[in-house]
């Protein structure tokens, strides 16, 4: 995420806010969902426009996107990637130079996140990553949100079991920020991005929270309140699947997984979701599976951040 108006220019992922302000987000997110639930309406975005350029498919980003402009009162616009061809038609710093001049807030999901970051550096309007390789913030806002209305954010230990994607870098920075207590579990080879994990420890140091490695998932998930997982090939990986499949195998949340957790272990996927791989069908049906809450949450938890870059 960046903005320009109100906060520092370098405002680049979750792991550059301060604590209040992301905490501050996710309580208007909590205030937001029950305003939707009472059916109140308002309309902080009246007379603005936000662009949404999708450089890879959705479905979960691009609906909550839409529908949370609309609630909050704006227009939604949606650039298709080839209509505007980034970088081949025009370059990016041009492209951004122009977008500015036309709407207020750029919601943008992209393969490489250094199209994000020049988008964001060049336009004089915020800039939301809606995925990145690098990065999924929006996710771990509404995963933070998930995990406030069922356990306890500071204190419960969650546990991602998968690939160190741009899914675990976001859920690592938004566990930085806000002290939660987090291990990433991954096959060797396939640990997060060491920058990335370097700063969310830094930050969890400083904030009471705890993020740890592992490779074993059986022990990583013996006093989990949360397991969460995402596919092992991400969008852009379709080539790797195959040999992923193997790897990865020894890391599918499954029965046998949860039944070496707590009894009261919930389990959360940002989806979609391949059933028999990353996850049996059995666990993502059961009852402890949190995955449509959690999408459900993307809504509440990204018009509050919309909220607090546009005000
Ligand atoms: N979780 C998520 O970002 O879903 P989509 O890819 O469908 O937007
Ligand atoms: N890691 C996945 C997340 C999808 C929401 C991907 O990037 O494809």
């Amino acid at each position: 995420m960046s903005a320009k108006p109100d906060l520092p220019e370098d405002f680049l992922s979750i792991a550059d806010w301060p604590t209040a302000a992301i905490e501050a987000m996710l309580d208007r997110a909590v205030e937001l969902k029950a305003m939707r639930r009472r059916g109140e309406q308002i309309a902080p975005l009246a007379g603005r426009s936000a662009l949404m350029y999708f450089a890879k498919p959705s479905l979960r980003t691009f609906v909550s996107f839409q529908v949370a402009v609309t609630e909050l009162g704006g227009n939604a616009v949606f650039l298709p990637p080839e209509q505007v061809q980034i970088g081949e038609r025009e370059p990016t710093e041009d492209v951004a130079r122009n977008l500015e001049r036309f709407v207020h807030l750029i919601i943008a999901r992209t393969y490489g996140h250094d199209l994000l970051e020049t988008l964001a550096r060049q336009a004089r309007v915020p800039v939301i990553n809606a995925l990145s390789d690098l990065l999924h913030p929006c996710q771990a806002m509404a995963d933070a949100l998930t995990i406030r209305e069922h356990g306890d954010l500071r204190r419960d230990l969650l546990v991602y079991v998968g690939d160190g994607n741009n899914v675990a870098h976001s859920l690592m920075n938004v566990a930085g920020v806000l002290g939660m207590q987090l291990v990433v579990c991954t096959p060797e080879g396939f640990e997060p991005d060491p920058a990335v994990t370097r700063r969310a420890r830094e930050l969890a140091a400083a904030s009471g929270g705890e993020i740890r490695l592992g490779s074993d998932p059986v022990q990583a998930v013996k006093d989990a309140a949360f397991i969460y997982t995402d596919v092992w090939a991400s969008m852009g990986q379709e080539d790797e699947a195959d040999a992923r499949r193997e790897r990865f195998r020894p890391y599918q949340v499954n029965e046998d997984l949860v039944a070496a957790a707590p009894a009261a272990v919930r389990v959360l996927h940002c989806l979609p979701a391949h059933r028999g791989e990353e996850i049996t069908a059995g666990v993502f049906e059961s009852g402890r599976s949190l995955v449509f809450e959690q999408a459900e949450n993307r809504l509440h938890a990204q018009k509050a951040v919309i909220e607090a870059l546009m005000s």
